[in-house]
């Protein structure tokens, strides 16, 4: 049985062909339209591309915004133009096949769950980290929607009172402290506020490139660089001390990080873990939960959106 599913970031549209083990048969990469019907008009292209050359039976598309509980409409989208997007019939307009949309943290947490980091697990929460943080909630075996579709927006926890206006219209989201955005902003300011002292490092990658960019930054704290390795400590224990909150609420066995800020491994689970277990309530007398870094990476989402698209019997998917 194969699926397409689809990816829609902030800068790439990634679409593949999927089979029931989340294997990718074949793969294509667009530039995201800003125009929302130029970018409908895009997965309608690809998912004709993908379709014509495999037997694909649905298609899953994965998107960072809010998703209705009947997976056919965005609501709200923080860092997206999308208000109540009739997406699902904007796509089975120009698809021959059922579509639903899935939240894209949504996806990526139901892949790892079930072909990547978090096999063998139940109850799993997943972060990640990029232009927002998104969430998606494991529960007992089964992915969480609440109520109304749209639980597991870990990103919108208010985390500091009064703090950074965030896209949700709120602020002091969870969202504008341990975002791949988050830790840009910490590096300048780090660059900005010690230019001559642990800033240099960042400082001097500033003027050479004119900005910095989520990879240089992790090129310096793989290099050691003291104040990109600051940056990412104010973030990983902005995350972690979120964790502690999740754990209190949720008690996951495993909690798995994905997203760019991902790729830099142990130098951000490290300080996470450290700010997770103070963060704890009952620290040193309750289990705590593992971390482990995504194992998909960006194929993530579009292997969860493949694989949700499958109702299986019972209904539970
Ligand atoms: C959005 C989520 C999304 C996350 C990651 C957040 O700002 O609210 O829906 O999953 O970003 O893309
Ligand atoms: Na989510
Ligand atoms: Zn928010």
């Amino acid at each position: 049985m194969l699926n397409v599913g689809i990816d829609i970031g902030g800068t790439k549209i990634a679409g593949g062909v999927v089979d029931a083990e989340g294997r990718i048969v074949e793969k294509l990469r667009v530039d995201t339209p800003t125009d929302t019907r130029a970018l409908a008009d895009a997965v309608i292209d690809m998912t004709r591309h993908l379709s014509a050359a495999h037997d694909v039976a649905g298609v899953g598309v994965a998107a960072a915004g809010f998703i209705d509980r009947e997976r056919a409409s965005v609501i709200h989208a923080p860092n997206i133009a999308w208000r109540n997007e009739p997406l699902k019939a904007s796509l089975e307009a120009g698809i021959d096949m059922p579509v639903i949309i899935e939240n894209d943290a949504n996806a990526a947490g139901w892949a790892e769950f079930r072909f990547g980091a978090g096999r063998g697990v139940d109850d799993m929460v997943m972060l990640t980290m990029g232009t927002g943080v998104g969430g998606a909630v494991i529960a007992n075996g089964l992915l969480y929607r609440g109520g109304h579709g749209i639980a597991a927006e870990l990103g919108h926890l208010r985390f500091i009172r009064d703090g950074i206006p965030c896209g949700c219209g709120q602020s002091g989201c969870l969202e504008q402290y341990a975002s791949g955005r988050a830790l840009q902003r910490e590096a300048n300011a780090i660059a900005d506020g010690e230019a001559d002292g642990i800033g240099a490092g960042l400082a001097a990658v500033r003027t050479q490139k004119g900005t910095l960019s989520g990879p240089a930054i992790s090129r310096l704290v793989l290099a050691g660089d003291p104040g990109a390795t600051e940056a990412l400590l104010r973030v990983a224990t902005a995350l972690g001390e979120a964790c502690g909150g999740f754990q209190a609420v949720l008690d996951p066995e495993l909690f798995v990080i994905g997203g760019g800020v991902a790729q830099l491994g142990e130098d951000l689970l490290g300080p996470v873990r450290i700010a997770y277990e103070t963060s704890l309530p009952g620290y040193g007398d309750r289990p705590v939960a593992q971390f482990a870094i995504a194992q998909l990476g960006n194929d993530a989402g579009l292997i969860g959106a493949a694989d949700l698209a499958t109702v299986r019997p019972g209904g539970e998917y």
